[in-house]
């Protein structure tokens, strides 16, 4: 389908892979509002990329937000529940507060804004929500208890809402990025990028191109690897 005109709102859209989505929507016709916690960044991005903002936290604000984006938008096609983040931790140094913050954003924060997109969805007699995963969903590592298992909850979450809403025509779309080269866990986003590994805009041209197909169909999950991040040997 072509997105000319689709609303689209991108939770986490003031940086990295949510920027670069909706950078890619908006030069293919799409109507985009973006949305993050940080309101002075996001109102920077917004500014530069030309598109409206909703600031908000999507494990507290859910509701908020989604009323500003569809109030600016009249309706909603597609939610792209891509705000989140994480921080290594082994078990021995467990974090109960860091690990519910985490899992606020990246389980709670994702349901909320599905559960609020949904009367909008219907309205339109359908659409998409694509779950921003990632590799971390379908393998668990050493440090990788609080942020691992998050993922691992919402690629759960994607499967029964892909059972409870095909009957409604919404695609529920699940992507699971490989290491992307943003500002996540605290790395400096305006670090010097490595050709070899992947970058934002991989992750946005996936998206896009599983948002693309006929709505008759769906990919219920993409992965995006690097093809070869290893550095040269010998
Ligand atoms: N980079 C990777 O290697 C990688 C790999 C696999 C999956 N992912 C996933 O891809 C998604 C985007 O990550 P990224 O690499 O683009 O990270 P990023 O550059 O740090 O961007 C994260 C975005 O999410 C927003 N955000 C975080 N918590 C939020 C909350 N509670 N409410 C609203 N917005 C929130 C941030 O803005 P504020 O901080 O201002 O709120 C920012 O806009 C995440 O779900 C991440 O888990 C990333």
């Amino acid at each position: 389908m072509t997105l000319q005109d689709i609303r689209v709102l991108v939770t986490g859209g003031s940086a990295g892979i949510g920027r670069a989505i909706a950078q890619s929507a908006q030069a293919r016709g799409a109507r985009v509002v973006i949305n993050g916690r940080d309101a002075g960044r996001l109102a920077a991005t917004a500014e530069t990329l030309g598109l409206h903002a909703v600031a908000g936290d999507v494990g507290r604000d859910a509701a908020g937000i989604m009323a500003g984006a569809v109030e600016h938008l009249g309706g909603l096609d597609v939610l792209v529940n891509n705000a989140g983040w994480g921080r290594s931790m082994t078990l021995d140094a467990l974090d109960p507060q860091l690990m519910e913050d985490i899992w606020r954003t990246n389980v709670l924060g994702a349901a909320l804004m599905a559960a609020a997109a949904l009367p909008h969805l219907d309205t339109a007699g359908g659409g998409t929500i694509v779950n921003m995963a990632s590799t971390a969903a379908r393998k668990g590592y050493v440090g990788g208890t609080a942020y691992s298992s998050s993922k691992f909850a919402l690629a759960s979450m994607t499967q029964c809402w892909q059972a409870e809403l095909r009957p409604r025509n919404i695609r529920v779309i699940q992507i699971n990025p490989s290491e992307v080269q943003t500002g996540f866990g605290g790395s400096d986003p305006e670090r010097a990028v490595n050709p070899r590994k992947l970058v934002a805009e991989d992750i946005a041209q996936a998206t896009l191109a599983a948002l693309e197909m006929d709505p008759r169909g769906f990919i219920p999950e993409l992965t995006v690897f690097a093809t070869n991040p290893w550095e040269p040997t010998g």
